[in-house]
């Protein structure tokens, strides 16, 4: 990056002495806003078509604008521009270097706008784009959760409350609990899309301008689905780069708790799931080690993302209308959102194609935790008992499986009919685990059939995606 003195800015005309070097850098913001070039530049190709359709320039300079902008995108994208910090921004950069391309014509294109509405449009283009390959991933994503669930409806697997051995589901309907998590996220992206996919440009610094543009034509040329009705709030507005980050945050929460339960069921004592070897790192020390760093990882970078939602919504807390050069600090935490995310949903969706269920050991898990003692209590409720009741004889038996080191199933007939005199032999019956699974028959159960029949909806529920070009 090259230093340039006041004469270079476009706004140096009003100023007597170059900027402090160190303002100059504390400014600048071209080190991380150059990632916006390609949409800048889309933008501002848009706004020289519209001026000179509406006759605020000629044609001919429109396309001698436009000519210049696509070459300077094509150096940009060949790594062959220069950057400047002198020049603050990559709205300056580029319309600086529109001007020593293609002369004087190029100072026509900043007529009836303002780097305040160019920001907040390139933003919003940007995060358009983003959001939709969130969504793409995330359906991927989810797309493997439901094949994993349909090839695992029928494994038995212990379900859990408070960490303690409940009751029994099966691995599949645990992948579909998850799946609803993300279908919500998903749904929330696309919510968001329709607040980001609003066009700025017009507003220019906050009043609108006096020259007669016509902002459906950009509008059009962008493939926004509307137009900010307010210049005031056009220029201000970043709840839609907040609201990115509420959601970016949930997702991230919810990746949390799916990493966390990877890694407690890649470890020796649960052993449900392996992780491929691709997907650890050993130790440098203890040679047996094989570690879930990926998921971990995921799990860590929950922390920085809910940290740039703080940022966001503290960057606006307090802010007069319309825009402050506060706003520049939207960017870097809104860019490492967007990456952290991409990156997590990327691994998520490769470790669950990679992952090997352990179908032996959770079967061995669920056989030992008194998961069938509801079952016990409902089949008493049955016979006449009220649940309260059933569920004082059922404690009273599984005390007696404790005494007895055994389990539900061991104890006679005879000893269950010590605890309540109605009972037969279907007791047996009744505290078969798989039975258990395959007795919870409603929408929404664990049992194996359901988890089929989910599958099958949560197919539908998010195919065929409408295309979201625009
Ligand atoms: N670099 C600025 C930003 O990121 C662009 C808008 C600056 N506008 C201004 N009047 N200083 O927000």
């Amino acid at each position: 990056m090259s230093q340039n003195s006041n004469s270079e800015k476009p706004w140096g005309g009003r100023f007597k002495t170059p900027t402090n070097a160190f303002v100059e850098r504390f400014t600048a913001s071209v080190k991380f806003d150059q990632r916006l070039a390609a949409h800048d530049i889309k933008g501002s190709i848009a706004h020289a078509e519209m001026l000179a359709h509406v006759g605020i320039i000629s044609r001919d300079d429109s396309a001698e604008i436009v000519a210049g902008l696509k070459a300077i995108e094509s150096d940009i994208a060949d790594d062959k521009f220069e950057w400047s910090i002198a020049l603050e921004d990559v709205h300056m950069n580029i319309e600086h270097a529109l001007v020593e391309r293609i002369g004087d014509v190029g100072k026509k294109l900043h007529t009836a706008r303002s780097r305040n509405d160019q920001v907040a449009t390139d933003i919003r283009l940007f995060l358009r784009e983003q959001i939709d390959s969130i969504v793409a991933g995330l359906e991927t994503l989810m797309t493997r959760l439901i094949d994993l669930a349909e090839r695992e409806a029928a494994t038995l697997m212990p379900g859990y409350t408070h960490l303690q051995t409940a009751q029994p589901i099966s691995f599949g309907h645990h992948m579909l609990a998850w799946f609803e998590m993300l279908m919500r996220d998903r749904d929330r992206f696309i919510g968001c899309r329709e607040r980001v996919n609003v066009m700025p440009l017009g507003a220019g610094a906050l009043a609108g301008t006096t020259f007669p543009i016509d902002r459906s034509k950009c509008a059009l040329l962008l493939g926004f689905a509307a137009i900010a009705e307010n210049s005031i709030d056009a220029v201000s507005d970043r709840d839609f780069a907040i609201e990115f980050a509420a959601h970016a945050s949930m997702l991230m929460m919810h990746f949390s708790r799916m990493s966390e339960e990877v890694v407690l069921w890649s470890s020796q004592q649960f052993s449900f799931v392996e992780l491929s070897d691709e997907f650890c790192t050993g130790s440098s020390m203890m040679p047996q080690k094989k570690n879930p760093d990926v998921p971990e990882l995921v799990r860590g970078k929950s922390g920085r993302v809910f940290g740039h939602f703080i940022s966001l919504i503290t960057l606006m807390k307090s802010q007069p209308l319309a825009y402050n050069k506060d706003n520049q600090e939207d960017k870097e935490p809104l860019f490492d959102t967007v990456d952290t995310l991409l990156d997590c949903i990327r691994a998520f969706a490769d470790l669950i194609s990679s992952l090997t269920i352990n179908a032996e050991a959770m079967r061995k898990a669920v056989e030992k935790g008194f998961v069938t003692a509801t079952d016990l209590a409902d089949y008493l409720v049955r016979l006449g008992l009220p649940f309260r009741d059933a569920h004082g004889v059922v404690g009273n038996a599984v005390r007696r499986a404790l005494d007895r080191n055994c389990d539900l199933c061991d104890l006679t007939l005879a000893e269950y009919q010590e605890f309540y005199p109605a009972m037969t032999d279907d007791v047996y019956k009744i505290l078969d685990i798989d039975q258990s699974l395959d007795a919870r028959t409603h929408f929404g159960a664990a049992s194996p059939r359901q988890v089929l029949e989910a599958c099958e909806r949560a197919r539908q529920r998010f195919s065929p995606s409408i295309s979201r070009t625009t």
